[in-house]
């Protein structure tokens, strides 16, 4: 693997989840990173990717260093050729071989702006560092694709070892508009490991087709969650109406009632959640609630992908 920008740069996705499991459970690695050097660059903000992949590169020796890139940084250049007397203060082409000379892998986040479904889908940023750095580049969430989030999701589903469990992931309201990033890596990494999900979400708001697949997908949010096992609970913006903002719709918020008509599922959510909207209070407060057990798994995915760059390119 040179770079993990999204799954599809993943040729072993259960290998990656197995290594993860046995990084967790002997709470140890071998310091195989000692005297390398991680680079994370947010342009967004982050609790989870941000602590769990520093603490992973801790774990196996590697320093790390962290940078608000969009307060801290020079304003960067990404079009070729640009003459520029402007806004821009730096070429993608410099500050890609500055980062290069400093650190051993990279790590970027960067979240749509939402202005053209078009550019959002180019990923003109991390795209170009891709391009132009010369050491791997990890995908920390971008427009298109969270992949340490996707895995994370996987492994937590596989260490309630249920068999063949009925996975649903049913959207709910949100006051903003948020990426496609995390349903898309969702619904990526379930047809990877070929584990049976469907989808359910209001007419408006399907998941690109190319994502979805032959991935059954259900309007009626009651039929969907009957006798599910796990239950990811997510919100994502429209594909059909890009960009556009919906009045929030509590008929599709996850309450208790709901979780009622499941079998006793374990409910996700990739956090951060925004309670009584999303999920109700009550249940993210029973122990039907697997949100920390995801949010713990965040640290032995990074592990694990760490592990993978390093010893496939260093
Ligand atoms: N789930 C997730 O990516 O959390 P953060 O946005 O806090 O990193």
């Amino acid at each position: 693997m040179k770079h993990c920008t999204s799954l599809s740069d993943i040729t072993d996705v259960q290998q990656v989840i197995d290594q993860a499991i046995a990084i967790k459970q002997h709470q140890n690695s071998a310091p195989i990173g000692k005297g390398k050097t991680l680079g994370l660059l947010f342009y967004n903000p982050s609790l989870r990717t941000r602590l769990s992949t520093q603490k992973a590169a801790r774990m196996l020796g590697i320093e790390v260093i962290v940078m608000n890139i969009n307060k801290e940084g020079w304003t960067l250049e990404f079009e070729e050729g640009a003459y520029m007397n402007h806004q821009t203060s730096e070429h993608i082409k410099e500050a890609a071989g500055v980062l290069s000379c400093y650190c051993d892998i990279i790590g970027i986040r960067i979240f749509p702006l939402f202005n053209s479904k078009a550019e959002d889908e180019q990923e003109l940023v991390l795209n170009s560092f891709k391009k132009y750095c010369t050491i791997p580049v990890i995908n920390l969430e971008s427009a298109t694709a969270h992949p340490l989030q996707g895995l994370t999701d996987a492994m937590t589903i596989q260490e309630f070892k249920i068999e063949k469990p009925k996975i649903v992931m049913t959207w709910a309201p949100h006051p903003s508009v948020l990426p496609q990033a995390v349903p898309n890596s969702f619904t990526e990494v379930m047809n990877q490991l070929s584990m049976k999900h469907s989808i359910c979400n209001p007419s408006t708001h399907n998941l690109a087709p190319h994502i979805v697949q032959s991935t059954p997908v259900f309007n009626d949010q009651a039929e969907a969650l009957k006798d599910a096992d796990i239950v990811y609970v997510k919100n994502w913006g429209s594909n059909t109406y890009y960009g556009e903002k919906f009045p929030i719709d509590r008929k599709w918020t996850f309450t208790l009632a709901k979780w009622k008509l499941t079998n006793q599922a374990k409910v996700l959510h990739c956090l951060p959640v925004r309670r009584n909207v999303v999920i109700e209070d009550a249940v993210l407060d029973g122990s039907q609630s697997a949100v920390l057990n995801q949010a713990e798994n965040r640290t032995y995915i990074a592990a694990s992908i760490l592990t993978e760059l390093l010893q496939a390119n260093l």
